[in-house]
């Protein structure tokens, strides 16, 4: 026997059992966003490779180690997406979205990042993505995290904590990084590999180090906040303020930085303690100066991006309602090959008159025995028989499958009225 393929390392499927958790989830999620106002939109999974570079940032690890690149026919460098921001920014700049308008846009759809899997980290994964444009006041920072907040409450997950904190802008950033390299070349001795490369690309990153024998030091490198502007620290405070206001409870984490090189302000994180080391399921901040950096006029803007995967784990292991499957509420059997064409007909004619209806046929051979088997395993309410007998008097059985084990005859005109009335 020939070989079976397997997937590709960290790229799932879907299994039939998981699509309704997704559905659902999904649903609730763009209802949740059609209700602030946001747009939909869709992007394409490939972007010339700059755009990340130019977007990311050279020195992120994204850019520098887990990008799928490669050349296309013509020779041109493409890059799978890796996140949305850039593509979503660089779609706005070409088509004009962003002109002489506040804008509230979302995206979703697999991603694809070169990571080492584990649970909760995968190659491709998939990602909700809220932007919005135009925007610069604390206000549309303490509106999106207050959505994402109910969200959660929706979702009847358990709240995530929130890890917030303000990176400043360009200019107080590049103060704060001088002060760090010294305080960091000062000790380099204690540097391990990774922090002392991080130390030369992208030294806030070196807050971010996960090895335990760094943190003593880190906690004693200065903070970003003693380098804000006027400005910059007012409007922090007043999103907390904000925060306060609506009820939503936060932890002003000053080591906060995040992954990628575009943001400014306002960073935050969504993590929980029940998934393991992948705990966030939810992150973003404000990017003031990415859209001018690829091309257009300034224009602030604030995004987060849920990571779908991590918030469906952590639904499987809530047993939250909403994964049951939707079950079919008729099985249509045929007992009889030559009977095949009126099913066909009468399946069409049913799904006509009764639009809601969730209708599955047998279309496999099998004894009248056997199909009722495949009947009751599929969930359905009722199941549907077509005989010789049926045809001869242009009807179709009904059996109850689920409550009275009853079965009645209806005429072929009378089946949909009589579904409807017993199906709520
Ligand atoms: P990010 O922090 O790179 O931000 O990703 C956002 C979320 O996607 C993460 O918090 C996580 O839940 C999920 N995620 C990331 N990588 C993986 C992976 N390898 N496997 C499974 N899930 C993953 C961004 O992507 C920004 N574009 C967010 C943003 C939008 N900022 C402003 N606007």
């Amino acid at each position: 026997m020939a070989e079976i393929l397997k997937a590709v390392r960290g790229m799932n499927d879907l299994a039939p059992e998981a699509s309704p958790l997704w559905r659902a989830t999904e649903e609730t999620i763009r209802n949740l966003l059609d209700r602030y106002g946001y747009q939909e939109i869709r992007l394409p999974l490939v972007e010339k490779t700059e755009l990340f570079a130019r977007g990311i940032g050279e020195g992120t690890d994204i850019v520098e180690k887990e990008m799928y690149t490669f050349k296309d026919l013509n020779g041109e460098l493409l890059t799978l997406r890796p996140e949305g921001t850039a593509g979503c920014v660089r779609a706005g700049l070409e088509h004009g979205w962003f002109h002489h308008q506040p804008r509230r846009l979302w995206y979703s759809g697999p991603m694809f990042r070169h990571e080492r899997p584990q649970k909760g980290r995968y190659r491709q994964f998939h990602q909700v993505g809220v932007e919005s444009f135009g925007m610069g006041g604390p206000d549309i920072d303490a509106e999106m995290i207050a959505l994402t907040y109910r969200l959660w409450n929706q979702l009847a997950l358990p709240i995530p904590r929130l890890e917030i904190n303000t990176l400043g802008g360009a200019e107080s950033r590049t103060r704060y990084r001088k002060k760090l390299v010294e305080y960091f070349t000062l000790h380099e001795n204690q540097l391990d590999e990774e922090a002392k490369k991080r130390l030369q690309t992208n030294p806030l990153r070196l807050l971010d180090s996960k090895n335990p024998d760094l943190k003593p030091l880190i906690d004693q490198a200065p903070t970003l906040e003693d380098f804000l502007e006027k400005s910059e620290s007012e409007h922090f405070r007043h999103l907390l303020n904000y925060l306060d206001a609506v009820g939503i409870p936060y932890h002003h984490n000053p080591r906060l930085v995040r992954g990628l090189d575009y943001y400014t302000k306002t960073v935050f994180e969504w993590i929980t303690d029940q998934l393991g080391a992948q705990g966030t399921i939810c992150a973003g901040g404000r990017y003031d100066a990415l859209i001018e950096q690829l091309g257009g006029k300034p224009t602030q803007a604030i995004g987060f991006a849920i990571g779908m995967e991590r918030v469906i784990t952590l639904l499987e292991q809530q047993k939250n309602p909403l994964t049951n499957l939707p079950l079919p509420d008729a099985y249509l059997i045929i007992a009889g090959e030559s009977l095949r064409q009126t099913a066909l007909m009468l399946a069409e004619k049913i799904r006509s008159e009764l639009p809601t209806l969730k209708l599955v046929t047998h279309c496999l051979e099998g004894s009248l025995k056997n199909q009722m088997k495949w009947a009751d395993k599929s969930g359905a309410r009722y199941a549907l028989i077509l005989a010789e007998e049926e045809m001869q008097s242009r009807s179709l059985s009904i059996k109850d499958l689920r409550h009275s084990g009853t079965q009645i005859q209806k005429s072929w005109d009378e089946v949909s009225a009589f579904l409807q009335s017993h199906l709520v």
